[in-house]
């Protein structure tokens, strides 16, 4: 018979096994392969914990070398491929360069369509964590219109990608360890998150035998959405929105009406405060300081509206606490990004964990195409009537 669980939103449907990402929603825990979260934040790197999410274990020296190095030659695009971005419109949002492009990748690399060689998935894995930075910077670059910056490889990852978005051609551009080293941060807290709404996309378009370019390109379309990757934008916009703190009051008032949501807290798994927010507020303190303005009016809304609603009875009985993209709108801002690029950086960094869990998932036997059901609730059978009988 047809007996189903009828769970919508998954909430509480396992749909895998997997050994990448534990989370404890209710004391606050995420571990990237049991190693916790703000241990990673300070004392690896990003291309560091790639590693350790793709093969499971932190590098020694010299696999950490060999994996550095090939990486780094893989973060060339071809020419033909800026093509792509000269057909998008100058005011594209980058995300919707992003979704395209990215998929578009498949049109080059045709060997990774063979996703049962082991070593072609290693390939496309290196190619997607090398080119990202590329393709997200060339986004950038061209809605501001201003000419691409090409990667140059004897920099750390994350300070060739802000050489890329930042570089005017034929200026000497040293990024500010400060910024790179909060862009490094950003990456690896937002590197994997187990089977949140686009990483779940990724799985269920890998099912199917899609290629990794695809499939990751199904994932950064799902990512764009104001409830997932694109909160970290609203969360910027509302903060604006409320401008001085003496506002809040009135603006708590209309979370409670239900009239809006207060963007970038609340999470389906974290019923207790996000670990990822904690160090994204030291990160957000350390680029003010060095960039910005540390009494930024901004900061001073977030700040308050955190304090009022840990303490408010409406958030507290919800379990609401800020999550990761509180902070992360007012740091990319000072550090020079426009709202749009948010989720692009979002996706850069998401990208080595949608690709660790297509790995796992591809590589594990026991996975079957994702297929849900459903429970029908439209008209029983009738018989079709022809137009001139119609009402
Ligand atoms: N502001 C005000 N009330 C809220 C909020 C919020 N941000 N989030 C949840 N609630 C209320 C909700 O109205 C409901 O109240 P009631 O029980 O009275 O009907 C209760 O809290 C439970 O909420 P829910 O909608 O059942 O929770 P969910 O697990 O379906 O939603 C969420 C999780 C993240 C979509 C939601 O909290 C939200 O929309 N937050 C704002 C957007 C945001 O910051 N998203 C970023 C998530 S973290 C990064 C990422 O995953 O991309």
């Amino acid at each position: 018979s047809d007996a189903f669980t009828y769970d919508p939103g998954f909430t509480s449907t396992a749909s895998c096994e997997s050994k990448i990402t534990f989370i404890d929603g209710d004391k606050g825990i995420l571990l990237h392969r049991g190693y916790p979260i703000d241990q990673l934040a300070e004392q690896s790197s990003f291309l560091e914990t790639c590693y350790l999410l793709l093969h499971g274990e932190l590098p020694s020296a010299s696999a950490f070398e060999q994996f550095e190095t090939t990486i780094t030659r893989h973060t060339m695009l071809h020419e033909q491929f800026d093509r792509f971005f000269s057909g998008f419109r100058r005011d594209a949002h980058p995300m919707a360069i992003m979704t395209g492009a990215v998929g578009a990748l498949s049109a080059f690399y045709h060997d990774s369509l063979d996703i049962q060689d082991e070593k072609q998935r290693e390939i496309s894995a290196h190619r997607l964590i090398a080119k990202m930075p590329t393709i997200a910077a060339r986004a950038f670059k061209y809605s501001v219109g201003q000419p691409f910056v090409y990667p140059k490889n004897d920099l750390s990852y994350s300070e060739n990608f802000l050489r890329m978005c930042f570089a005017v051609p034929a200026e000497d551009y040293v990024p500010n360890p400060v910024l790179t080293k909060a862009m490094d941060r950003i990456f690896i807290l937002h590197a994997d998150h187990e089977q949140n709404a686009s990483t779940s996309t990724v799985r269920l378009a890998g099912s199917s035998g899609a290629n990794p370019f695809a499939c990751i390109a199904a994932g950064i379309a799902c990512l764009w959405g104001p409830s997932h990757g694109g909160a970290n934008e609203e969360a910027l916009n509302m903060l604006k929105e409320i401008g001085t703190v003496d506002k809040i009051p009135e603006f708590i008032q209309g979370v409670k009406d239900r009239k809006y949501k207060l963007m970038g807290f609340g999470h389906r798994v974290y019923k207790n405060y996000d670990p990822r927010a904690k160090v994204m507020q030291t990160t957000c303190h350390e680029v003010l300081s060095a960039v910005g303005d540390p009494n930024d009016p901004l900061l001073q809304v977030a700040r308050e509206l955190e304090r009022i609603a840990l303490s408010d009875e409406y958030f507290v009985s919800r379990k609401l606490y800020p999550n990761i993209d509180f902070y992360s709108g007012i740091t990319l801002s000072a550090m020079g990004f426009p709202t749009t690029m948010f989720t692009v950086l979002f996706a850069l960094a998401r990208t080595v964990g949608w690709i660790a869990q297509w790995k796992e998932m591809i590589e594990d036997p026991s996975q079957k195409i994702g297929r849900p059901r459903q429970l029908y609730t439209g008209s029983a059978q009738r018989d079709f009537v022809p137009i001139s009988g119609r009402a």
